[in-house]
């Protein structure tokens, strides 16, 4: 790997752990307003000093980060789809230039594939063009194994999309967690692996998700709504963190939210 492409993703996925914990707050770019980033900058503010890396849009990240005070960015380079029009969700296509990522200072570049679904080629061939053109430049591509609505989110196709991803040259790739076999995806994947939290799940069932997921092979997480819609967002973020990068046990995790306020 080029010593640009090493420098940059050593910014986000720790060297000395090889983890890391990602705070996504892209969500936007698909679902307009949602909830718990309607007033963006208010929400990530106090976040950030906790997150490894920040992945977002580029709007968002000129009108709701301050430039002197930004983790690591993993820029957001997809779109054109809403979920007004979710039987089109697949219908994606670069929406950035990756000379706008450079001038952004982007520690990687990433977008969503969507293996399986209406337009998997199109995605696939998006992912293509970032690849080649992150080589170029010595940017990283993180590839978000996104899931059509038919699909199951189960180690078999997450384990296919994965690969896939890697195997066209995403550096990282994004996918879920699932039960059983998840360790099946993460070692049959060529690149590091992190995980989304999907939907808002209870605090502890959050915590046990980022426990499993590395304990079975992922690099860590990149977190949304687990995060910014708890009513305990900064404690949440810190025993995410206490997981991923201290390899503490959920327990140990969960008293920093219970702490906070939150009940067994
Ligand atoms: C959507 C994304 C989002 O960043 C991500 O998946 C959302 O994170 P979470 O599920 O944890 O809210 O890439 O395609």
């Amino acid at each position: 790997m080029d010593w640009g492409m090493k420098n940059r993703l050593s910014r986000i996925i720790k060297p000395e752990s090889g983890r890391c914990v990602m705070l996504a707050v892209d969500h936007g770019y698909f679902q307009g307003p949602t909830t718990g980033l309607k007033d963006l900058r208010k929400t990530i503010t106090p976040l950030l000093p906790y997150a490894d890396a920040l992945m977002l849009t580029r709007g968002a990240l000129r009108s709701c980060v301050d430039p002197e005070n930004a983790p690591p960015i993993v820029l957001r380079m997809s779109g054109g789809n809403s979920m007004i029009r979710r039987d089109e969700l697949s219908d994606e296509t670069l929406t950035v230039a990756v000379e706008d990522a450079i001038r952004l200072n982007a520690s990687a570049i990433t977008l969503s594939v969507y293996v399986g679904s209406p337009h998997q080629k199109q995605t696939i061939a998006n992912l293509a063009k970032l690849v080649d053109k992150g080589q170029r430049y010595g940017m990283p591509v993180l590839a978000v194994t996104a899931v059509g609505a038919e699909l199951v989110r189960d180690a078999r196709y997450l384990g296919l999309a994965t690969r896939l991803a890697g195997e066209i040259g995403a550096h990282f790739v994004k996918t879920y967690y699932c039960e059983p076999d998840f360790e099946k995806v993460t070692s049959a994947s060529l690149v590091p692996v992190v995980i989304a939290g999907g939907k808002k799940i209870e605090e502890k069932a959050a915590l046990e998700m980022a426990y499993k997921a590395v304990s079975q092979g992922a690099s860590g997480v990149d977190m949304g709504r687990n995060i910014f819609q708890s009513e305990w967002p900064v404690p949440m973020i810190q025993a995410v963190r206490k997981i991923v990068h201290e390899n503490a046990t959920v327990e140990e995790a969960w008293e920093i939210v219970k702490e906070a306020g939150a009940k067994d």
